[in-house]
């Protein structure tokens, strides 16, 4: 044992406040965005089926789940809508009385500190719940993105702080800043989904937001799982169009693009953790399989870990809770 020479690692980690000194990576509570879902109608809270604690809310029952946001400190949201009408071309997407536009408008007049973005997307809005305008079963790119142009200038007049286009056809930055532009929107940044890959990991928010495609899959936008170099090029792609942020989308299964991202660009990087990511913990811990709290923390470190700045998780109010407590 005498001549034995190895590094003791195990100096560092004996007590709790030597490993706190030496902790790389910290979670707080303005790293996250926290996603509500906001439906026409009235006295509507609906709990979604697939997503234990995560409601439809309608817009009189909505200021009394906005303050509670605010009070725990969380800086930020993203509305996704649910709209009692739909069509061919998803009107209600841009028009100043959707769902997604008054919600902005109410939440912004009670908190205007608030950081409001909009998730700019057709598919919540479309009879057919593809995420462009379709003809003969084909999704359109160009005649898509003046709509979704359209749709993120409704928004920020309304008072959408950040605008999110989440629905990858090309050029969809491209066409919404010059949309943002023209109307006068210069400071109106762009949070891209820029590496949005094709995940059967968001099967619980199309029952939020009612949005599954009625026929065929995304597969034709989004990005095929196996990609990586092609992440890069999405990414470069949306930074040349005038993108602000880059989200990746799903998270956990992909941390590696996470960390892909930030090094190639040195943008803000936000990880979307989404909805299949939240149904797998909330199933696992209420059968009692596993621990919530220290299983959901340790995932959301290894997003920020990963290179992640910004976190967008329906485990928001958990951990902004959590955070308060350890305090
Ligand atoms: C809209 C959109 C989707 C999600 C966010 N925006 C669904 C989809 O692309 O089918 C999924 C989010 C989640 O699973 O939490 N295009």
């Amino acid at each position: 044992m005498k001549d034995l020479a190895f590094h003791r690692h195990r100096r560092l980690r004996q007590s709790a406040s030597i490993r706190s000194m030496v902790r790389e990576t910290h979670l707080h509570t303005e790293d996250f965005i926290y996603p509500i879902f906001v439906i026409d109608g009235e006295n509507i809270k609906n709990e979604v089926k697939s997503m234990p604690n995560v409601f439809q809310f309608s817009l009189d029952l909505l200021d009394e789940e906005i303050d509670e946001v605010v009070s725990l400190g969380i800086q930020s949201v993203i509305f996704f809508g649910i709209p009692n009408e739909k069509d061919e071309v998803g009107t209600f997407a841009y028009h100043d009385h959707g769902i997604v536009q008054k919600a902005i408008r109410q939440v912004k007049a009670r908190h205007p500190e608030l950081t409001v973005i909009a998730d700019t997307c057709l598919c919540e809005f479309t009879d057919h719940g593809h995420c462009g305008v379709i003809e003969e079963g084909k999704v359109l790119n160009d005649p898509s993105l003046d709509l979704l142009a359209k749709t993120a200038v409704s928004q920020a007049k309304a008072g959408a702080d950040i605008i999110a286009p989440s629905n990858m056809m090309d050029g969809f930055v491209a066409a919404i800043r010059h949309g943002l532009d023209e109307a006068g929107y210069y400071d109106v940044p762009i949070m891209s989904y820029a590496v949005k890959y094709s995940s059967a990991f968001y099967g619980p928010f199309r029952d939020a937001a009612n949005s599954s495609p009625k026929f065929g899959d995304r597969k034709t936008y989004q990005m095929d799982p196996a990609n990586r170099l092609e992440a890069i090029r999405e990414a470069q792609s949306d930074i040349e169009e005038g993108a602000d942020f880059l989200i990746v989308k799903p998270a956990l299964s992909y941390l590696d693009i996470i960390r892909e991202v930030k090094d190639f660009s040195g943008y803000p990087v936000v990880a979307y953790n989404v909805s299949g990511e939240y149904a797998m913990i909330k199933a696992a811990s209420q059968n009692g399989w596993i621990n919530e709290k220290e299983t959901v923390l340790e995932k959301l470190v290894s997003m920020k870990r990963a290179g992640a700045d910004i976190i967008l998780t329906y485990f928001a109010k958990d951990v902004a809770r959590w955070l308060k407590e350890s305090k």
